[in-house]
């Protein structure tokens, strides 16, 4: 918790000149949100407020946009349940009567005072504004066509895809995020109590921040979060290294969207979904087995650089560019010094970013999604905010023993993947496709730095677990390349939404 006391005070103090609420309804002394210190914070909701005004921003609205939108890795529960459509007239009718006033905004995720119990989120898919008979076009064909359309685009083996998301059956989601699975079911048997009949539930995905000091890290085991864009109109404190975009690379309708987009979608957002499988003790033993042999490193050392070398960051979330021997959690938990890097050492004489990769790969996965100075600027168009969060248990004694995944389908575990942008084709699609998975990206290398070493697939065509060269791992001889047997991220498919403005779902989506 990094929010000063001071603004509390006066987020409080704002809060009440401004807000009449409806009804009284309990409020939290706690917050939904983790704030692992190597994550940046939120803006404070009077920070946040004067960026959306600045006429700059062409004031974004952040009473109307959803609050899972803007605020990134930060959930501790989070269930997303896929729900289908029967009676399109019911559920419109409730939508716009019951359901809008359940929606969180963002600026009540900006304080504990301002949180409900359980923040509840919606979005639709293409197939779901079909079944509300909304069909303008929101301007983006691989929405319209669902993911599942994209699967071989992406990369995808279309056995692993589970049947659930296995065509456009899934009409849209509803996002619950609260501190406790309780809060969280009961908000659910509310909105389906609601809702009645008028829908059908298709799956529901349970995701959790991990336990105790791995809050805010993902299965394997490294610092998630940290490296979010800023965005214009909702950021007012640009970190060094952060990457400031316009707000229509994330918000639709918003300045620096080009797409072409109804009025009443302004401020929604695309939501890339994905249910990815980490298989941790087969990763944990891949690294073992290929620990490097720097001079002055012990074998612990070596092994724990070889894994951070496959990342870019070390398992605190340094990063490797800025530490690239040995982890620095210092360096870690201070969100001003832990994204403030672009591949490039001017400082060090003699050093060339086209091809010495001695502090941080080439393949490494966060190189390989957000190459920095490598592209020569950051307008690349091509950034997403992440929001995403853990699911399934904690690795078991018997896997970590077997070095393997159980089969057990309660032992699953991996990440809930969402990514919100204003364009799947430059955002996520564009990402997985002709970076991730694209072995000769970063351009240009004398030896190629090969697919993503987490998330990159050779094609959809290449069974699993066919190996995958990478190269650039070893600090000392970069054109050494590892051969990837297992592919430790199995993708299980997943769909594109929309995540509309809160207006709109009494307005067109209810119309
Ligand atoms: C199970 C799957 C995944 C795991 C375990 C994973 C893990 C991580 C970790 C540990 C980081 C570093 C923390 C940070 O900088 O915030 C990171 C960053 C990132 N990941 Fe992933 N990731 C996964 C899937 C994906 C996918 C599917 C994409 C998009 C196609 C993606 C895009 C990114 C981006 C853009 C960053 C930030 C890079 C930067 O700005 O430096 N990740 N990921
Ligand atoms: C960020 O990096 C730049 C360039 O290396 C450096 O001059 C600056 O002092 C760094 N900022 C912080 C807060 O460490
Ligand atoms: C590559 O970069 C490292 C660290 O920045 C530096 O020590 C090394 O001299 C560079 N290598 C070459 C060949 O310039
Ligand atoms: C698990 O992998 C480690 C690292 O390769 C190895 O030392 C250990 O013997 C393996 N255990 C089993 C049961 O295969």
């Amino acid at each position: 918790m990094k929010l000063s006391y001071l603004s509390i005070i006066i987020g409080l103090a704002v809060q009440s000149a401004l807000a009449v609420p409806k009804q009284v309804k309990p409020r939290r002394t706690s917050s939904i949100l983790i704030n692992p210190d190597a994550q940046p914070d939120l803006p404070s909701p009077q920070a946040a407020r004067l960026s959306a005004v600045s006429p700059a921003n062409a004031g974004l609205n952040l009473n109307d946009i959803q609050g899972d939108i803007l605020i990134g890795m930060k959930k501790k529960k989070e269930l997303f349940f896929f729900f289908g459509i029967k009676d399109a007239a019911t559920f419109k009718s409730k939508l716009a009567s019951d359901i809008k006033s359940l929606v969180t905004t963002t600026n009540q995720l900006l304080s504990v005072s301002t949180q409900p119990i359980t923040a509840v989120n919606i979005a639709f898919s293409q197939t779901g504004l079909n079944a509300l008979s909304v069909t303008d076009s929101l301007g983006e064909s691989l929405f319209a066509a669902g993911q599942f359309a994209d699967r071989t685009a992406l990369g995808d083996v279309t056995s692993n895809w589970v049947p659930e998301f296995s065509g456009t059956n899934v009409h849209g989601v509803i996002l619950l995020a609260s501190d406790t699975d309780d809060n969280i079911q009961s908000e659910l048997a509310n909105i389906k109590n609601i809702l009645g009949s008028s829908i059908t539930e298709i799956s529901r995905l349970s995701g959790a921040s991990r336990p105790g000091d791995q809050e805010g890290h993902e299965h394997f085991g490294y610092m998630d979060g940290i490296s979010q864009p800023a965005v214009q109109g909702f950021t007012q404190n640009v970190l060094p290294g952060q990457a400031l975009v316009s707000p229509g690379e994330i918000l639709v309708g918003t300045t620096g969207d080009s797409g072409t987009r109804p009025t009443w979608a302004a401020g929604g957002s695309f939501l890339a979904f994905r249910k990815m499988q980490q298989k941790v003790p087969e990763f944990n033993k891949y690294v073992i087995d290929h620990a490097l042999s720097v001079p002055g490193l012990n074998q612990q050392e070596n092994t724990d650089l070889f894994g951070a070398r496959v990342i870019g960051r070390w398992k605190s979330g340094a990063p490797v560019d800025l530490s690239p021997l040995r982890d620095d959690p210092v360096l870690a938990a201070d969100p001003n010094r832990n994204n403030n890097f672009t591949f490039d050492h001017p400082d060090v004489p003699g050093f060339n970013l086209a091809n010495n990769q001695t502090d941080c790969p080439f393949s490494a996965h966060i190189r390989k999604t957000h190459p920095r100075k490598d592209l020569g600027s950051e307008a690349t168009l091509h950034h997403i905010m992440r929001a995403g969060i853990p699911y399934g248990p904690e690795v078991t004694d018997s896997e970590h023993a077997s070095n393997k995944s159980s089969t057990d389908p309660s032992l699953e575990r991996g990440l809930a993947f969402v990514a919100y942008q204003s364009s799947i084709q430059n955002g996520f699609h564009f990402m997985q496709q002709t970076w991730v998975n694209n072995a000769n990206f970063i351009f240009g290398k004398p030896t190629p730095p090969g697919v993503d070493p987490i998330i990159g697939r050779v094609s959809s065509t290449t069974p699993m677990d066919t190996p995958r060269i990478i190269s650039g791992t070893n600090p000392l001889n970069g054109a050494q390349t590892f051969s990837l047997d297992v592919e430790f991220v199995i993708n299980h498919g997943g769909e594109y939404f929309f995540s509309p403005p809160i207006s709109a779902l009494s307005g067109r989506l209810a119309a």
